[in-house]
Protein backbone atom coordinates (compact mmCIF):
# COMPACT_ATOMS: atom_id res chain seq x y z
CA UNK A 1 0.00 0.00 0.00
CA UNK A 2 1.53 3.33 -0.88
CA UNK A 3 1.90 5.93 1.73
CA UNK A 4 1.02 9.71 0.36
CA UNK A 5 2.23 12.92 1.56
CA UNK A 6 1.51 14.91 3.76
CA UNK A 7 1.28 11.63 5.94
CA UNK A 8 0.54 11.41 10.06
CA UNK A 9 2.27 8.51 10.74
CA UNK A 10 1.17 7.19 13.77
CA UNK A 11 3.83 5.08 16.18
CA UNK A 12 1.96 3.65 19.02
CA UNK A 13 5.27 2.02 20.71
CA UNK A 14 5.32 -0.39 23.31
CA UNK A 15 2.11 1.69 25.66
CA UNK A 16 -0.62 -0.35 27.60
CA UNK A 17 -2.89 2.29 25.80
CA UNK A 18 -1.68 0.48 22.84
CA UNK A 19 -2.25 -3.36 23.30
CA UNK A 20 -4.04 -6.26 21.68
CA UNK A 21 -7.85 -5.04 21.29
CA UNK A 22 -6.76 -1.39 22.07
CA UNK A 23 -4.31 -1.51 19.19
CA UNK A 24 -7.25 -2.17 16.63
CA UNK A 25 -9.47 0.25 18.04
CA UNK A 26 -6.08 3.32 17.57
CA UNK A 27 -6.03 1.42 14.09
CA UNK A 28 -9.59 1.72 13.39
CA UNK A 29 -9.92 5.15 14.51
CA UNK A 30 -6.94 6.32 11.70
CA UNK A 31 -8.68 4.17 8.91
CA UNK A 32 -11.96 6.44 10.66
CA UNK A 33 -10.10 9.71 10.21
CA UNK A 34 -8.59 8.88 6.62
CA UNK A 35 -12.18 7.72 5.13
CA UNK A 36 -13.99 11.33 6.82
CA UNK A 37 -11.06 13.50 5.60
CA UNK A 38 -9.18 12.03 3.10
CA UNK A 39 -6.35 11.98 4.67
CA UNK A 40 -3.57 10.11 4.72
CA UNK A 41 -2.57 8.03 7.89
CA UNK A 42 -0.58 5.10 8.14
CA UNK A 43 -0.12 3.15 11.54
CA UNK A 44 2.71 1.17 13.43
CA UNK A 45 1.13 -0.99 15.69
CA UNK A 46 2.99 -2.76 18.28
CA UNK A 47 5.40 -5.71 16.63
CA UNK A 48 3.17 -8.76 18.11
CA UNK A 49 -0.30 -7.18 16.57
CA UNK A 50 1.39 -6.63 13.03
CA UNK A 51 -0.26 -8.46 11.10
CA UNK A 52 -3.31 -8.81 12.99
CA UNK A 53 -3.30 -5.40 12.52
CA UNK A 54 -2.78 -5.14 8.58
CA UNK A 55 -6.06 -7.57 8.65
CA UNK A 56 -7.93 -5.05 10.37
CA UNK A 57 -7.60 -1.77 8.61
CA UNK A 58 -7.74 -0.18 5.33
CA UNK A 59 -4.35 1.92 5.50
CA UNK A 60 -0.52 1.43 5.46
CA UNK A 61 0.68 -0.42 8.52
CA UNK A 62 4.24 -0.46 9.15
CA UNK A 63 6.54 -2.76 11.49
CA UNK A 64 8.32 -0.38 14.45
CA UNK A 65 11.31 -2.18 13.82
CA UNK A 66 13.14 -4.69 11.91
CA UNK A 67 16.59 -6.81 12.28
CA UNK A 68 19.58 -6.39 9.98
CA UNK A 69 19.34 -10.13 9.44
CA UNK A 70 18.41 -12.35 6.70
CA UNK A 71 15.45 -15.00 7.40
CA UNK A 72 17.18 -18.23 9.74
CA UNK A 73 18.25 -19.35 13.25
CA UNK A 74 17.17 -16.57 15.75
CA UNK A 75 14.90 -16.52 18.61
CA UNK A 76 12.97 -13.85 18.96
CA UNK A 77 13.58 -11.37 16.09
CA UNK A 78 11.42 -10.22 13.26
CA UNK A 79 13.47 -9.60 10.37
CA UNK A 80 12.15 -8.15 7.27
CA UNK A 81 10.94 -10.69 5.13
CA UNK A 82 8.44 -11.22 8.57
CA UNK A 83 7.22 -8.29 7.61
CA UNK A 84 6.56 -8.69 4.41
CA UNK A 85 4.82 -12.15 4.76
CA UNK A 86 2.41 -10.24 7.60
CA UNK A 87 1.13 -7.72 4.88
CA UNK A 88 3.12 -4.62 6.48
CA UNK A 89 3.88 -1.98 4.03
CA UNK A 90 7.18 -1.22 5.27
CA UNK A 91 8.78 -0.43 8.57
CA UNK A 92 10.18 2.10 10.33
CA UNK A 93 14.43 2.01 10.84
CA UNK A 94 17.07 3.29 13.75
CA UNK A 95 13.92 4.90 16.02
CA UNK A 96 15.47 6.75 18.58
CA UNK A 97 14.50 4.04 21.41
CA UNK A 98 15.83 1.15 18.49
CA UNK A 99 19.01 2.37 17.36
CA UNK A 100 21.26 0.51 14.98
CA UNK A 101 24.17 0.84 13.58
CA UNK A 102 24.95 2.52 10.27
CA UNK A 103 26.03 -0.86 8.27
CA UNK A 104 22.52 -2.21 9.85
CA UNK A 105 20.48 0.34 8.37
CA UNK A 106 22.02 0.40 4.88
CA UNK A 107 21.33 -3.65 4.86
CA UNK A 108 17.56 -3.17 5.59
CA UNK A 109 17.01 -0.10 3.31
CA UNK A 110 18.69 -2.53 0.47
CA UNK A 111 16.66 -5.25 1.72
CA UNK A 112 13.58 -3.48 2.10
CA UNK A 113 13.79 -2.08 -1.26
CA UNK A 114 14.19 -5.64 -2.61
CA UNK A 115 10.81 -6.74 -1.12
CA UNK A 116 9.47 -3.35 -2.48
CA UNK A 117 9.09 -2.20 1.52
CA UNK A 118 8.98 0.88 2.04
CA UNK A 119 11.58 2.36 4.56
CA UNK A 120 11.18 5.30 6.93
CA UNK A 121 14.44 5.95 8.54
CA UNK A 122 14.09 7.82 12.03
CA UNK A 123 17.60 10.53 12.39
CA UNK A 124 18.40 12.13 15.62
CA UNK A 125 20.17 15.78 14.44
CA UNK A 126 21.21 17.21 10.29
CA UNK A 127 24.42 15.19 10.30
CA UNK A 128 22.99 11.55 10.60
CA UNK A 129 19.75 12.20 8.47
CA UNK A 130 22.45 13.28 5.76
CA UNK A 131 23.81 10.21 6.35
CA UNK A 132 20.71 8.22 5.77
CA UNK A 133 19.48 10.21 2.90
CA UNK A 134 22.93 8.93 1.99
CA UNK A 135 21.14 5.33 1.72
CA UNK A 136 18.02 6.59 -0.09
CA UNK A 137 14.89 5.22 2.02
CA UNK A 138 11.57 6.62 1.25
CA UNK A 139 11.51 8.59 3.80
CA UNK A 140 13.43 10.09 7.10
CA UNK A 141 11.83 11.02 10.23
CA UNK A 142 13.94 13.71 12.23
CA UNK A 143 13.26 13.38 15.93
CA UNK A 144 15.03 14.97 18.89
CA UNK A 145 15.36 12.59 20.86
CA UNK A 146 15.23 14.66 24.33
CA UNK A 147 11.32 16.36 23.12
CA UNK A 148 10.67 12.87 22.18
CA UNK A 149 6.98 12.09 24.34
CA UNK A 150 7.09 15.75 26.10
CA UNK A 151 4.48 17.42 24.51
CA UNK A 152 6.81 19.77 23.70
CA UNK A 153 6.26 20.11 19.57
CA UNK A 154 9.47 20.07 17.60
CA UNK A 155 7.91 22.43 15.10
CA UNK A 156 7.66 25.24 18.00
CA UNK A 157 10.64 24.08 20.09
CA UNK A 158 13.22 23.36 17.31
CA UNK A 159 12.01 24.74 13.92
CA UNK A 160 15.41 24.70 12.71
CA UNK A 161 16.26 21.11 12.55
CA UNK A 162 13.35 20.66 10.90
CA UNK A 163 13.81 23.12 8.16
CA UNK A 164 17.47 22.30 7.84
CA UNK A 165 17.11 18.67 7.85
CA UNK A 166 14.53 19.00 4.78
CA UNK A 167 17.24 21.29 2.93
CA UNK A 168 19.93 18.39 3.88
CA UNK A 169 18.08 15.72 2.61
CA UNK A 170 16.73 17.52 -0.18
CA UNK A 171 20.27 18.18 -1.51
CA UNK A 172 21.22 14.83 -1.20
CA UNK A 173 18.27 13.29 -2.60
CA UNK A 174 15.23 15.42 -3.73
CA UNK A 175 12.61 11.89 -3.65
CA UNK A 176 12.64 11.55 0.12
CA UNK A 177 10.14 12.59 1.60
CA UNK A 178 10.94 14.19 5.16
CA UNK A 179 8.84 14.03 8.54
CA UNK A 180 9.31 15.36 11.51
CA UNK A 181 7.88 13.89 14.93
CA UNK A 182 8.48 14.53 18.92
CA UNK A 183 5.67 16.48 20.83
CA UNK A 184 3.46 16.46 18.15
CA UNK A 185 0.19 16.84 19.20
CA UNK A 186 -2.32 19.09 17.16
CA UNK A 187 -3.62 20.17 13.99
CA UNK A 188 -1.86 23.73 14.61
CA UNK A 189 1.55 21.48 14.82
CA UNK A 190 0.88 19.97 12.03
CA UNK A 191 0.64 22.85 10.63
CA UNK A 192 4.01 24.43 11.82
CA UNK A 193 5.59 21.03 10.74
CA UNK A 194 4.35 21.02 6.67
CA UNK A 195 5.32 24.99 7.02
CA UNK A 196 8.95 24.14 7.76
CA UNK A 197 8.89 21.86 4.62
CA UNK A 198 8.43 18.37 6.48
CA UNK A 199 6.12 16.36 4.32
CA UNK A 200 4.25 14.88 7.69
CA UNK A 201 4.44 13.70 10.91
CA UNK A 202 5.45 10.99 12.94
CA UNK A 203 4.28 10.83 16.45
CA UNK A 204 3.02 8.52 19.33
CA UNK A 205 1.45 10.00 22.54
CA UNK A 206 -0.27 12.32 21.64
CA UNK A 207 -2.83 9.97 19.88
CA UNK A 208 -1.95 6.98 22.25
CA UNK A 209 -2.61 8.45 25.37
CA UNK A 210 -5.07 11.20 24.65
CA UNK A 211 -8.53 9.96 26.39
CA UNK A 212 -10.13 10.19 23.11
CA UNK A 213 -7.42 9.45 20.24
CA UNK A 214 -10.14 9.96 17.29
CA UNK A 215 -10.43 13.47 17.95
CA UNK A 216 -6.87 13.94 18.41
CA UNK A 217 -6.46 12.33 14.81
CA UNK A 218 -9.40 14.75 13.45
CA UNK A 219 -7.48 17.74 14.57
CA UNK A 220 -3.89 16.27 13.60
CA UNK A 221 -5.56 16.05 9.70
CA UNK A 222 -7.35 19.49 10.07
CA UNK A 223 -3.42 20.43 10.07
CA UNK A 224 -2.57 18.89 6.60
O1 LIG B 1 7.93 7.69 16.83
C1 LIG B 1 7.28 8.82 17.33
C2 LIG B 1 8.02 9.48 18.40
O2 LIG B 1 9.21 9.00 18.86
C3 LIG B 1 7.53 10.75 18.93
O3 LIG B 1 6.92 10.42 20.13
O4 LIG B 1 5.33 10.70 21.93
O5 LIG B 1 6.73 12.63 21.21
O6 LIG B 1 4.90 11.82 19.75
P1 LIG B 1 5.92 11.46 20.78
Amino acid sequence: MKIKMPVIMVNVKAYSESMGDKDIALARACEEVKEELGVSIAYAPQMVDLALVVREVNIPVLAQHAEAFLPGSKTGYTVLEAVNEAGASGTLINHSEHRLELADIDFLVSEARKLDLYTVVCTNNIPVSMAAAELSPNCIAIEPPDLIGSGIPVSKAEPEIVKMSVEAVKDINKDIAVLCGAGISTGKDVKAALELGAEGVLLASGVVKAENPKEVLLDLANGT
